[in-house]
């Protein structure tokens, strides 16, 4: 038999034992400080752990690659759309949002849906979710609505009051919060559910003209989902069961694929669009901006080493290459700063030189040193303008369109109208069949029955805002006299908070 390789240190030193510390005497005796083999052991194992991500820590990733079926090159220079069968590795990470690191696939809740494509000008990151909207549509709600949804500060337990309250006095989350109690809200897993970037993006072209994108990703593997009874049986079977599948599913060669697609929409049609097409809490109509066919992704490779390439996947909503380009989307405008700020403190301020960061064309930057820098620019000056030949230069052949903008500068409030129900309600209405309207309504109750009265009235109202059998079914099941509902349907919002604070009677 061939020797093993040698055990090392990790400085490279050869061990001679790895099972006895240096003791004095006997096996019984003082351990020695000497003992340098020991101490690194001890004191890298310390360190171990790094910051789970704040939302999203757990989840599950891939690589693969992302092909063109259509060329759209018309309304993007991006290089990796450029023609019909150009092909781009990716890496992709799955997850779910609010549960900790170990916590269970199966749980209630969006899934994470971040593609990493290592493009030959960068790397774009589409850093998006299963559902088309979200919950908020201005950043600086953000971090209150992660608190709500995680643990209350005292019990450390889920706080259904602090979850509810939040949501029902903030009526625009009322879309996604149908989505979620839906049976959309638990997907079988990571292979059968879809993607979108939820927010619109600019694409612009050679020409530097310019329209607002969306992207969906559609499974073919099927979009299917659990019932919350099924979701509970596997949370208690196998709290793993998502990131089993997808490595699984790879490693037996059943490559996941996903049919890639984009609603374009120009200028002229956002101005005159019959809602602020920026709003990241509604859907663009398919019947107005039908999905247009861009490429297939696929999943082919399962990682070698999970810390290395997921636990240090750093996916930024800043990440954006020639070609495409953010749009006023507030909560997209917030995001654009959080993600190179949350990576800078979980993963260091050189993350983007990690292996399954590092972009694989040229980096040519002028930033230098910092924590763990393996990649800094050798012996090439460090600063710009310079009269050199060999460094990176700024070319305006890369500068995304003017916009021109007249504005008032402010804290604009963007307010709550009775168009910000209306796609909860057709959702409800016109696409959920009727055992998935029962689900939902169902799933509510379950969850919103647990928080306080008040809170249930408030909320109900909301639902029978947006579609009075939805909200009049959910103040069924939660035994609310439905008068009552109706009436805090019909109040505004400031008086209907009025009506249901905490210390308000308002229970019989
Ligand atoms: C203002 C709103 C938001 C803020 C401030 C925010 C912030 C964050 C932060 C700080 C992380 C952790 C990043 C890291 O440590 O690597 C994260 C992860 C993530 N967020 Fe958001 N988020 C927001 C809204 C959204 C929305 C609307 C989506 C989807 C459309 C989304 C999708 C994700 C995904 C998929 C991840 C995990 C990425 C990965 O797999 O590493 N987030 N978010």
């Amino acid at each position: 038999m061939n020797k093993k390789k040698p055990l090392t240190t990790a400085k490279g030193i050869p061990v001679s034992n790895d099972q006895a510390s240096v003791t004095t005497g006997s096996a019984s005796g003082y351990t020695l400080m000497q003992d340098a083999h020991l101490t690194e052991k001890l004191a890298h194992f310390n360190r171990e752990r790094i910051p789970e991500r704040v939302v999203h820590a757990k989840g599950a990733g891939a690589g693969g690659y992302f092909e063109v079926t259509n060329d759209l090159s018309k309304y993007t220079r991006a290089n990796f759309l450029s023609e019909v069968g150009k092909k781009t590795e990716i890496f992709v990470r799955f997850s779910t949002v609010g549960g900790e690191k170990g916590s269970a696939d199966a749980e209630r809740d969006p899934r994470g849906f971040a593609v990493k494509f290592y493009t030959e000008e960068g790397n774009y990151d589409l850093v998006g979710n299963n559902t088309p909207v979200f919950f908020i549509r201005d950043a600086i709600k953000f971090p209150d609505f992660v608190h709500t949804q995680k643990r209350n500060p005292q019990t450390n337990l889920p706080d259904p009051d602090m979850f509810w309250d939040f949501l029902s006095l903030t009526p625009e989350s009322i879309h996604q919060v149908t989505i979620l109690f839906s049976d959309r809200g638990t997907p079988q897993d990571y292979r059968h559910m879809d993607g979108f970037s939820s927010h619109t993006f600019m694409w612009y072209n050679k020409d530097n003209e310019y329209v607002w994108v969306k992207y969906h990703f559609k499974t073919d593997q099927g979009n299917k989902t659990l019932t919350a009874e099924q979701a509970e049986a596997m949370k208690g079977k196998d709290g793993d069961h998502a990131t089993r599948d997808l490595f699984e599913a790879i490693a037996k060669g059943d490559f996941p694929s996903w049919s890639v697609y984009v609603q374009i929409m120009t200028p002229e049609q956002a101005k005159e669009y019959k809602f602020d097409p920026f709003d990241v809490t509604k859907v663009w109509y398919h019947t107005d901006f039908p999905l247009i066919p861009v490429g297939k992704m696929v999943l082919n490779r399962n990682p070698e080493n999970f810390f290395a390439e997921v636990e240090q996947a750093a996916f930024a909503p800043s990440s954006l290459v020639p070609g495409v380009a953010a749009s006023p989307d507030k909560l997209l405008q917030g995001r654009i700063f959080a993600y190179d700020d949350a990576q800078r403190y979980r993963l260091g301020v050189n993350n983007n030189q990690l292996p399954v960061n590092a972009s694989k064309n040229a980096v040519n930057t002028n930033q230098r040193d910092g924590a763990m820098s393996f990649v800094n620019g050798g012996k090439l000056p460090n600063y710009y303008p310079n009269s050199l030949q060999e460094v990176g230069e700024p070319d305006l052949e890369f500068a995304p369109p003017a916009v021109e903008i007249q504005a008032v500068l402010d804290r604009h409030t963007k307010v709550v109208e009775d168009v910000d129900y209306e796609q909860a309600g057709e959702l409800y209405r016109r696409v959920l069949d009727s055992e998935e309207k029962q689900n939902l309504v169902k799933n509510i109750a379950g969850h919103l029955g647990a928080a306080k009265v008040n809170l249930q009235y408030r909320q109900a109202a909301l639902f029978y805002k947006a579609d009075s059998d939805y909200g009049g079914r959910v103040a069924a099941l939660l035994k609310l006299n439905i008068a009552k509902v109706k009436e805090l349907a019909a109040m505004t919002n400031d008086d209907r908070v009025k009506a249901t604070l905490l210390d308000v009677e308002y229970s019989s």
